[in-house]
């Protein structure tokens, strides 16, 4: 599965480090080039011979090549990487990592990487459990690398907890599944709606809802990730995009939504409608501010066109169409019917009636319904892992 794949294994100084060779080992056989760098504590903990013998090229440890004048090239080996796996990862090169602190050769490749990053933390159940690292880990997490998160069991110091390195096969498996959902949805274009709309009542009011975006930025970052083109029309939110594979287009009403995506609905392969678009807009937009000089104040409202609706009237025979139905009762058969009358392939139900699911949760828990009934009934998960089984039906 990994022929030909340029894999960089970065080792650091954990006891965890002497499972690395059996990963190299791993990737050699499945195809893979490996180079192997080590910070130099990292070779207290297993020998470089062991590591440049199994991966077949020195192991680069020194930012400078001791004697000749020559240095090695860092940003030469962030250009010829497809993939970074920093395994272990001690609590203080997370740090570095999470900061930029490039006091080794290790870091100066992890900031010249060009490539996905998979980041292995190993350390004692205290240290892993520490604000700082947890800060530093959901920094890293941030800037897009892939967290292979730590194992519960015994650890080097005796202690039994959450800490221990991820098995080199199951770091192995996720790595190659890395590279079968990049292949995936290659060329294939995605348009996901996200967020709110405002519909503007005067210059300083307008109608919103609470949603927060974070399921369609979590369903843009998956789709990208598995190689897709993706357009992410989204509407006002504080969420920002962390992948090259995504165009976004900001947009604030439901009007200017339907406009983005009458101009980059027909082009696409799938449409995924996970936006909260305001039903309503004000009738009359009042360019001055409205005074309260009345007892009461009735606003009129007029209709904004089911953007949904419309991309389903004129689906194209080898297009896909998935919406969403955030429901508080009747909830499957409002689904279902929605997903008939919207002339769609796929639709999402969210219950409010489901505690974490729904509007500013990190969390959701979701049904999925096409022509012939449920497909998947999903447990209470992050918005990742549901954009994750959400695209595994798309797929
Ligand atoms: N939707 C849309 N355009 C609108 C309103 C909704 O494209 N003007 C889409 C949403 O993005 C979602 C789906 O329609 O994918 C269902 O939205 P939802 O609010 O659950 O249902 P509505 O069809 O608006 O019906 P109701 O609010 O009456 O439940």
């Amino acid at each position: 599965m990994l022929k030909g794949k340029k894999i960089v294994v970065a080792i650091t100084g954990s006891i965890a480090a002497y499972k690395i060779p059996l990963l190299v080992r791993l990737l050699i056989k499945n195809g893979a080039e490996v180079q192997v760098i080590m910070t130099p504590v990292a070779a207290d903990f297993v020998t470089p011979l062991t590591l440049s013998t199994l991966s077949l090229r020195p192991v680069i440890i020194d930012p400078f090549k001791s004697g000749t004048g020559e240095w090695n090239n860092h940003v030469e080996l962030g250009q010829w990487a497809d993939a970074m796996v920093f395994a272990p990862v001690t609590a203080n090169t997370l740090g570095k990592m999470a900061h930029g602190i490039a006091d080794n050769f290790l870091i100066t490749a992890y900031l010249s990487a060009k490539c996905p990053v998979f980041i292995a933390p190993a350390m004692d159940l205290d240290m892993f459990a520490h604000p700082s690292t947890q800060n530093n880990i959901r920094l890293l997490e941030s800037f897009g690398n892939i967290i292979i998160e730590p194992q519960t069991g015994e650890l080097a110091s005796g202690l039994t907890g959450l800490g221990r390195l991820e098995e080199p096969d199951k770091i192995l498996q996720i790595i190659t599944e890395h590279f079968i959902h990049l292949q995936v949805l290659a060329k294939k274009k995605i348009l996901i709606t996200a967020g709110p709309t405002y519909e503007k009542i005067d210059p300083v009011r307008f109608i919103g809802n609470f949603s927060t975006g974070t399921m369609g930025f979590a369903l843009a970052h998956e789709a990208a990730h598995r190689g897709a083109n993706v357009t992410l029309i989204s509407g006002p939110t504080h969420l920002k995009v962390n992948h090259p594979g995504i165009h976004r287009v900001d947009v604030e009403s439901a009007e200017d939504m339907l406009l983005q995506c009458r101009s980059f609905g027909p082009d696409s392969d799938v449409i995924i409608m996970a936006a909260a678009v305001a039903d309503y807009s004000a009738a009359n937009q009042h360019t001055t501010k409205l005074k309260k000089n009345s007892s009461s104040l009735n606003l009129e409202l007029k209709p904004t066109v089911d953007i949904l609706r419309e991309l389903g009237t004129h689906k194209k025979a080898n297009q896909l169409l998935v919406g969403f139905a955030l429901e508080t009762d009747n909830e499957l058969e409002n689904a279902k019917q929605k997903l008939k009358s919207k002339n769609l392939d796929y639709i999402v139900l969210n219950s409010l009636k489901d505690e974490g699911a729904g509007f500013g949760f990190t969390t959701n828990k979701i049904t999925i319904i096409d022509n012939q009934g449920i497909v998947i009934e999903s447990s209470l998960k992050t918005k990742q892992e549901i954009a994750c089984d959400i695209l595994d039906v798309i797929v």
